[in-house]
């Protein structure tokens, strides 16, 4: 059996304490720290520093998944920002072929956060109700807006991430917010002409935008129309919600079984009755969920309007 053949056997169980060589360096596994559709992510550990790190693996089906996959890595690599994930190392193993049946696997390594997701965050909040000071929330907002700022003003082309959710938002030790998950990505300005692309993107949007945190304009696309970096402010809007109010604003809809996108197409979002946030803060939120993507601020404008809401706390101590 070739190397590539036996990795691929043991990785579908790549388990507690085996190993794998990447780029020379070896790493050992610690424990799972999330699993996904299509990966799975490990914490591991440099067998000579010991420093630890977070190992994603992505199985991949056909040359097309391939270059899509390494588009992660191209943009962790090109975008070099405080709050944008980091790529440390990445190896391609096998070469998919869906001919021949034959599947291949990205490993990319990257920083560990110990602390989580916002997510996760989220979900220990909510056990008792404990919301966040307007002030802490609106600081870990504006680290967020400032990623998303560094991915929409991309060269040569402004990058939208697309899947922008609290479950794709780690914490530093200093709780500053890291965007990660850069694999649904892409070129933010498209121009749809005809049936045939509005569909296309719509099926992709499907496939890789999480439902409650989907744009408007990306349920149904239309014929003949522009999108751009917006998909993303209408997925921070929602974003926030979660981190106020430990729910997506459309998580009720996709709970009780009906449709997210009716609910989301109604433009009707529901600021919860015991808030303890400002007027301003439910003002912020809408400001991002507007229906129509041509009234809905860049990220400029979102951080000019935190950044107000900022200071106007820190004058009130
Ligand atoms: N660098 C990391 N440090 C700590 N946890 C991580 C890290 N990267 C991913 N995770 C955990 O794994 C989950 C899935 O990772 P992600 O990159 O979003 O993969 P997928 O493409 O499968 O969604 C995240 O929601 C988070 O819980
Ligand atoms: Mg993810």
């Amino acid at each position: 059996m070739n190397t590539y053949f036996s990795f691929l056997k043991s990785s579908s169980c790549l388990c507690l304490g085996e190993s794998i060589s990447i780029s020379g360096t070896r790493y050992v596994v610690v424990e799972r720290l999330g699993e996904g559709g299509f990966s799975v992510i490990d914490l591991v550990e440099n067998t000579s520093s010991r420093k630890r790190y977070a190992l994603k693996r992505i199985t991949l089906y056909s040359l097309d998944d391939q270059n899509f996959a390494l588009k992660e890595v191209r943009i962790g690599e090109q975008i070099d920002h405080p709050n944008v994930i980091k790529i440390v190392d990445y190896m391609l193993l096998g070469k998919a072929d869906i001919i021949t049946n034959k599947s291949s696997q990205l490993l990319i390594v990257l920083p560990y956060y110990k602390n989580g997701t916002v997510h996760d965050q989220i979900v220990m909040r909510a056990k008792h109700k404990t919301f966040m000071s307007e002030s802490e929330v609106l600081q870990m907002f504006m680290g967020i807006c400032e990623g998303v700022k560094a991915l929409h003003e991309a060269k040569p082309e402004p990058l939208a991430h697309r899947d922008l959710k609290t479950a794709n938002i780690c914490l530093t030790e200093t709780m500053d917010p890291v965007i990660l998950d850069l694999g649904s990505c892409t070129e933010a300005r498209v121009q749809i002409n005809g049936q045939t692309e509005a569909q296309r993107l719509q099926d992709e949007a499907s496939e890789k935008c999480s439902m409650v945190y989907r744009a408007p304009e990306l349920f149904s696309v239309q014929s003949y129309c522009t999108i751009d970096e917006r998909t993303d402010i209408w997925s921070l809007g929602c974003v926030l919600y979660a981190i106020c109010f430990f729910k997506n604003p459309f998580d009720n809809a996709y709970e009780k079984g009906d449709s997210v996108a009716l609910a989301v197409l109604s433009g009707k979002v529901n600021i919860p009755e015991d808030s303890p946030y400002s007027q301003d803060m439910h003002e912020l939120i809408l400001f991002m969920l507007r229906l129509n993507p041509m009234e809905r601020p860049y990220i400029y404008s979102v951080m000019e309007r935190t950044q107000e809401c900022i200071n106007k706390i820190e004058n009130r101590v």
